[in-house]
């Protein structure tokens, strides 16, 4: 399948994934959905990737949503695959196993506020504007926007968003949770650098760990949850990462973790 919505960049272990159709504001249509589930698949399975980022092309959006030119011709039944299309990308972004962050630089609305709260970080600029405006056109949002903002946030939130649908301000957003880091505009890119970078030299089996437990296992009742918490931090203790890093604590180092 080739590529042709998407530019893909590695520095070093990071992993730039940037949504490129700047005219349309970057809306996700059906191929580019496609696209990045191909993307992040490739991602999840190269070793030498740590850390992802991922981002829209152009100074004026993340992402403005699903595209409603294609939407307008979808019947009820392409609806629900297409739904199922971009909900199944982005559940593969969540579960990823590695961290992905989301470099908020413009409108992030409908799909596009979807997207990025299934990335695990997300760095806003101050000039974001975020939002579920689907009400606007009639329609629910499809791509887990319901369920992720009440996940992250709290159903008061997800409520206010998804029935009001007017676009919050990325200081509203960080407020509810939302966003973790809110920067000026042209201090995004060395956050997010920042932030990639601190990522792609900590341990990435201990990163896994971190990541299975809180998706997984933050869906779990608490025992359970526990159980599954358990098991992750006991593999970690059988990683040579483990050893450096405690290692290393003692000699009084920084340490260098390897990923086995
Ligand atoms: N789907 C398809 N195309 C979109 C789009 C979307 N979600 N969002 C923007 N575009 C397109 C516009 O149609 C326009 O294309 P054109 O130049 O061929 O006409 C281009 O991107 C630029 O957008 P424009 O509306 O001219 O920019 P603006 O600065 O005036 O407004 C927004 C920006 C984000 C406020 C406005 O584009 C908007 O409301 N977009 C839809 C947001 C939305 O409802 N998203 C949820 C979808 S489910």
């Amino acid at each position: 399948m080739s590529i042709e919505n998407l530019l893909i960049s590695d520095h070093g272990a990071v992993r730039t994934i940037t949504i490129n159709r700047p005219d349309k504001l970057n809306a996700l249509n059906h191929a580019t959905i496609l696209e990045l589930d191909t993307a992040f698949r490739a991602a999840r399975y190269d070793q030498a990737v740590r850390v992802i980022v991922l981002t829209g092309a152009g100074a004026k959006a993340f992402v403005a949503g699903a595209d409603i030119a294609e939407l307008t011709a979808l019947s009820s039944v392409q609806a629900r695959d297409f739904s199922q299309a971009g909900q199944r990308m982005m559940r593969g972004v969540e579960t990823l196993g590695k961290p992905v962050i989301a470099r908020l630089n413009g409108f992030t609305l409908g799909g596009g506020m979807e997207l990025a709260m299934s990335c695990h970080l997300r760095i806003a600029a101050d000039t974001v504007k975020m939002g579920q405006p689907e009400i606007n056109l009639g329609i629910v949002p499809g791509f887990g926007g319901t369920q992720r903002l009440t996940r992250l946030c709290s159903r008061s939130a997800a409520l206010e968003l998804c029935l009001l649908g007017a676009p919050i301000s990325a200081e509203r957003a960080y407020q509810l949770g939302i966003v973790n880091r809110v920067v000026p505009e042209a201090e995004l890119d060395a956050a997010v650098e920042a932030m990639a970078q601190q990522l792609a030299s900590s341990a990435p089996h201990a990163m896994r760990g971190i990541l299975d437990a809180v998706i997984h296992g933050g869906d779990m009742a608490l025992d359970q949850g526990l159980v599954f918490e358990t098991q992750a931090f006991a593999v970690t203790t059988a990683t040579e990462d483990m050893r450096e890093g405690t290692r290393a604590f003692v000699e009084k180092r920084k340490a260098q973790f390897v990923g086995r």
